[in-house]
């Protein structure tokens, strides 16, 4: 659930300025987009999990194989601290996708999400999606490590939650994102774009998981059951 609080930041006027402009924003206008995402989820830590993380890792690998590349296409790449952790996610999935056999779903073709180089504003939407996805599988994998996951389910490879565990915070990344290009952030016309960037990777991820679960079913007796 999208429900971290960020250092907000306001002009003396009341506006948002700098990351707090950024964030508040694209968190609200895609609160529904994410919680309709995060549903189809419902229970992949729990017991009944190791197949729902299949889907989870297949849909990640497969969103960021699409959108990261663009984003290297687009203005954004001239500040390597934004595209790096991104970069670094994606070799992180293809390990995953390599070693769970993930190819056995099927590779979906999605969409494609708005223009294939996009916008400055549009490509700090989509960074903002796939740096923010990994918030929630830093919780995951914490909830994983909770429950032993790694031993109960040992056909499953963990290198994307590691790295989002790991990887820096998430304020820390919204500064680089405001600091792209930092005149005037809260114009309408460039949050609007931003917000445009952020719905199409939403929209993007929906069409791979459902690619997904409309492809042949997962090969069944790769993890054994999580004990709750
Ligand atoms: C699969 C199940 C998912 C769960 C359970 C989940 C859960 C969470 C949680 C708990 C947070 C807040 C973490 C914190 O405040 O420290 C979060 C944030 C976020 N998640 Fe997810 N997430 C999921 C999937 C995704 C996916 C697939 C995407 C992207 C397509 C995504 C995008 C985001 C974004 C952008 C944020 C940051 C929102 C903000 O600005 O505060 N999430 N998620």
């Amino acid at each position: 659930m999208p429900s971290a609080q960020t250092s907000i930041e306001a002009a003396t006027d009341g506006r948002l300025t700098g990351p707090a402009a950024l964030r508040a924003h694209l968190r609200e206008g895609t609160r529904a987009a994410h919680e309709a995402l995060d549903a189809r989820f419902s229970g992949m830590t729990e017991e009944a999990g190791p197949e729902s993380y299949r889907r989870f890792v297949a849909m990640n690998a497969a969103a960021f194989a699409d959108l990261v590349p663009r984003l290297l296409a687009s203005a954004l790449a001239a500040r390597p601290e934004a595209v790096a952790p991104l970069v670094a996610s994606l070799a992180a999935l293809e390990a995953d996708r390599a070693a769970m056999d993930l190819d056995a779903l099927g590779a979906p073709e999605a969409s494609a999400p708005a223009s294939a180089a996009p916008g400055l504003d549009e490509a700090v939407g989509i960074a903002y999606v796939l740096e923010g996805s990994k918030l929630g599988a830093r919780y995951m994998h914490r909830r994983l490590l909770q429950r032993r996951a790694a031993e109960l389910w040992p056909e499953a490879s963990f290198r994307y939650l590691a790295d989002a565990d790991a990887s820096a915070g998430f304020s820390a990344y919204l500064s680089v994102l405001a600091g792209a290009d930092p005149d005037d952030l809260a114009a309408p016309a460039r949050q609007d774009a931003r917000l445009a960037g952020a719905e199409a990777a939403f929209r993007h991820f929906g069409a791979v998981l459902d690619r997904i679960d409309a492809g042949p079913a997962p090969a069944k007796g790769h993890c054994h059951g999580i004990a709750p």
